[in-house]
């Protein structure tokens, strides 16, 4: 088949052998210090063929802990586990960013070794998480500090310094979500009155400093961030969506990004009334870059954005966690393997289960 989507893609100054990105997925694998494990490198290499890997949310401070056993990267003996993986991709010719990550509200004192969660606003979010002490809905968290903010967009750049260390080819800043930058921009959980609440301008100075922070780091070509103007995961939203993201989108056309990354609307957020229906419209209106497309897309449809040009490219979840070799199923059309929801999050380090033991094609065939 002669897939647009097979074809190769420019990303700022790279070379992407195709246009299918590896989306940002939490796996929890990693050891309860948030070092980066063995059978991490050899999840990552093993989906090398996709034209991008990108990472699963890493942790830019202890703070940012929203999930037992997911990754950071402010510790020197995380950035070398983290050297590991990119030079296990890299071997198989892959190319890696690294999801940058603060969690936010979206935690618990009992994973903070007692602290609160730092949000923007003293306003808890829906749901709730699994901690060292059993399942617990979300806590009312503490209102950073402007030192407080100041510190976190510092612990960015050092964490962008350590993935540079490590030798990933690039970052994407984690604004989607519900997770610390999109409460930020958004009003259910910004109601600060300073100069990080109220305006547009106001509410999206963090990501934007944020962003420029990184940047003093990476050169902008190969730093993305990824948004999600119409999820509702953890209680998020917006009075006004439509003019936050148009405003942030906008700006973000100043700072010569590698790519926006679009998530779209899950069918519940619909229900729930969110209004930008359209996510990749909606940014082409006010993002000039490059954009990439996420949210359950399949092989067909993923192939009608690109040819319509709604997205120059299309990032796949649970199709690359099921399929390690995903370009070479939709070149020969083969059939998928089926993800299996209950190994989505480990069961702690080096579980292999519904990891790296998905087969490839080739291993389906062989076994008959
Ligand atoms: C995402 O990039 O959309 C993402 C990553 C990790 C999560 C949730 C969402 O836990």
């Amino acid at each position: 088949m002669n897939l647009e989507l097979l074809k190769s893609a420019q990303i700022g100054d790279l070379s992407l052998k195709n246009k299918l990105i590896m989306a940002p997925m939490t796996r929890l694998r990693a050891t309860s210090n948030g070092v980066p494990t063995d059978v991490m490198a050899q999840y990552y290499a093993q989906r090398a063929t996709a034209g991008l890997i990108i990472t699963e949310c890493t942790m830019v401070s202890p703070m940012s802990l929203g999930y037992m056993n997911v990754p950071g990267i402010y510790s020197q003996e995380q950035a070398k586990s983290w050297s590991t993986v990119c030079d296990a991709v890299h071997k198989e010719g892959g190319l890696i960013f690294l999801q940058l990550w603060h969690s936010g509200r979206v935690s618990h004192s009992s994973l903070l070794d007692g602290k609160m969660p730092l949000a923007p606003s003293s306003i808890a979010g829906t749901g709730d998480l699994h901690t060292p002490t059993g399942k617990h809905n979300l806590e009312t968290p503490k209102k950073m500090s402007l030192e407080e903010i100041k510190e976190v967009t510092q612990q960015f750049g050092s964490a962008a310094k350590l993935a540079k260390e490590a030798n990933f080819d690039g970052i994407e800043i984690h604004g989607a979500f519900g997770y610390l930058i999109d409460q930020f921009l958004q009003d259910v959980s910004n109601h600060r009155t300073d100069n990080y609440g109220g305006s547009t301008e106001n509410r999206s100075r963090f990501a934007l400093e944020i962003l420029q922070t990184v940047c003093s780091v990476w050169d902008s070509k190969r730093v993305g961030i990824k948004l999600s103007p119409s999820n509702t995961f953890y209680g998020m939203g917006d009075s006004n969506p439509e003019l936050i993201f148009g405003y942030l989108l906008s700006e973000l056309n100043n700072l010569g990004l590698a790519y926006v990354h679009m998530m779209r609307p899950t069918p519940e957020d619909l229900k729930a009334g969110q209004t930008i229906v359209d996510t990749l419209s909606f940014a082409r209106r006010f993002y000039n870059g490059t954009l990439i497309a996420n949210g359950g897309f399949e092989k067909i449809e993923a192939e009608t954005v690109i040819e319509t040009g709604l997205a120059e490219l299309v990032s796949f979840g649970r199709l690359f966690l099921a399929n390690p070799d995903l370009p070479e199923r939709f070149r020969c059309n083969a059939s998928l393997n089926d993800a299996d929801g209950r190994t989505f999050y480990g069961a702690g380090p080096d579980s292999i289960k519904g990891y790296t033991d998905y087969p490839s094609l080739a291993e389906t065939l062989a076994r008959g």
